[in-house]
């Protein structure tokens, strides 16, 4: 019936209902926290590339913070902690922009990362002035971390990107990684800057200019937001001539509250909430907490 619409036009027929079908896939709201693909993003050899590359890359701040923010972050944490002579692990270190500095303050560092390459380039780039430093390539939520730490960090927000399930295993490893007066640092985005995702979609030819493949791609970046549980999703699906794939962006956001609960149910107190990781963030889009394991 819908074919009266074009009435003396010639109607070019195609197949149309796979391409319906797939469309339908494409745009199908998916459920929270139903795929992991950090690693494809972060190890893929082509994308660790183009990661490695935007982490160091001062003109955007999509993989890491600029330098003078790192710089600042780090003169807080060695007044915070005093990182002379301590033992700091720095997880999801990426190319050991913040393990270099501690190392420098005097602080025993271990770097640890999955991304070969970014490991590879710490390992060559690093200096580590009067501490030490050690960059592993290991995943954080299932090698052993190394023990005895008097301070963990983990920066960047990349505590959001993970399940609940996950963070739970990752705070049970971060405990068994800290010494007993040790603490964890990390920092999350805000339910403030939840308010401020929307939902929709961006279809382009090669979108981001050979950042997913170095060949011709189609993609579709969806973003969703799961209202109830606080947690926004960036979807990318890559149409390639031979597949399509896609990679998934979660981000948990949180309110004091919330993730004062949720570290409370896996044994850990917050000694405090600030701006410590982040001094520039003057909009309240993520915040920093300091913890330590409950009963220390
Ligand atoms: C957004 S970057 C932040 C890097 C660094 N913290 C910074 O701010 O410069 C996230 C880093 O975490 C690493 N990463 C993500 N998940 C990981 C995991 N499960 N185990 C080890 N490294 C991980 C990635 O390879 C990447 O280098």
């Amino acid at each position: 019936m819908s074919h009266t619409r074009c009435v003396g036009a010639p109607k070019v027929l195609t197949e149309i209902a796979p391409v319906f079908k797939e469309l339908s896939e494409i745009r199908r709201k998916p459920d929270v926290f139903s795929a992991y693909t950090a690693e494809t993003l972060w190890t893929d050899p082509h994308l660790a590339r183009q990661m490695l590359k935007t982490h160091l890359d001062q003109s955007t701040p999509l993989a890491s913070r600029p330098l003078p923010i790192i710089d600042q972050t780090v003169q807080w944490l060695d007044e915070r902690f005093g990182l002379n002579g301590k033992n700091v692990c720095d997880l999801g270190c990426g190319p050991g922009l913040y393990a270099e500095r501690y190392a420098q303050h005097g602080a025993c560092v271990t770097g640890v990362d999955f991304s070969a390459n970014s490991i590879e380039y710490a390992n060559l780039h690093a200096k580590p002035g009067c501490g030490s430093l050690a960059f592993r390539q290991a995943n954080y939520l299932t090698d052993v971390l190394p023990e005895q730490q008097d301070l963990i960090t983990l920066i960047y927000c990349d505590f959001c990107a993970l399940s609940p399930a996950q963070r739970a295993v990752l705070l049970e490893k971060v405990r068994g990684a800290l010494h007993p007066e040790g603490a964890f640092v990390f920092d999350v985005h805000s339910v403030k800057a939840f308010a401020d995702v929307s939902e929709g979609v961006v279809f382009a030819r090669n979108y981001m200019d050979g950042f997913w493949t170095a060949d011709e791609c189609y993609v579709f970046h969806s973003t969703w937001k799961y209202e109830t549980a606080a947690v926004s999703l960036d979807l990318f699906t890559i149409i390639e001539e031979q597949q399509t794939w896609r990679v998934y962006n979660w981000l948990q956001h949180y309110s004091q509250s919330t993730l004062e609960a949720e570290l409370r149910s896996s044994g850990f107190e917050i000694e405090d909430i600030s701006d410590g990781l982040d001094a520039s963030d003057t909009g309240g889009h993520a915040f920093t907490v300091v913890t330590k394991p409950s009963g220390n």
